[in-house]
């Protein structure tokens, strides 16, 4: 990973299937966090892995983030469900709490994030 300022070369667009999710992890000023991005086309929705229900990752499995159909965010708990776009919760327990999204953005087909929101 390269630090550019305050964002933060996570992966490359190749390593995530369009439509697909991944898991990853993040070490900003000492501290681990751990992460997930889903890709929609050129883009990429990323997330802080923690449900807004009781703060457990959402997955079981490594990169199990997605429901069966892969529209919506689905955590692996009690089964919530979030939309990929803005990861708010739409069923289950948490409804009407979203899940915590850090800017992202590609460039050259890097996928970087703001790593500043991750000290919020
Ligand atoms: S911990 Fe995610 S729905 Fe309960």
């Amino acid at each position: 990973m390269s630090d550019s300022g305050d964002s933060e070369r996570i992966l490359s667009l190749a390593e995530i299937e369009d439509g697909a999710a991944k898991g990853f992890e993040v070490e900003v000023a000492g501290k681990r966090q751990m992460l997930f991005g889903i890709r929609h086309g050129d883009d990429v929705h990323v997330y802080i892995n923690s449900c807004p229900h009781i703060g457990t990752p959402l997955n079981f499995l490594p990169d199990r983030f997605l429901t069966m159909d892969g529209k919506h965010i689905n955590c692996s708990t009690h089964g919530a469900l979030f939309t990929i776009e803005d990861g708010m919760c739409i069923a289950g327990p948490c409804k009407g709490r979203p899940l915590r999204q850090i800017p992202s953005h590609v460039e050259g087909g890097e996928v970087f994030i703001r790593t500043r929101a991750l000290m919020l």
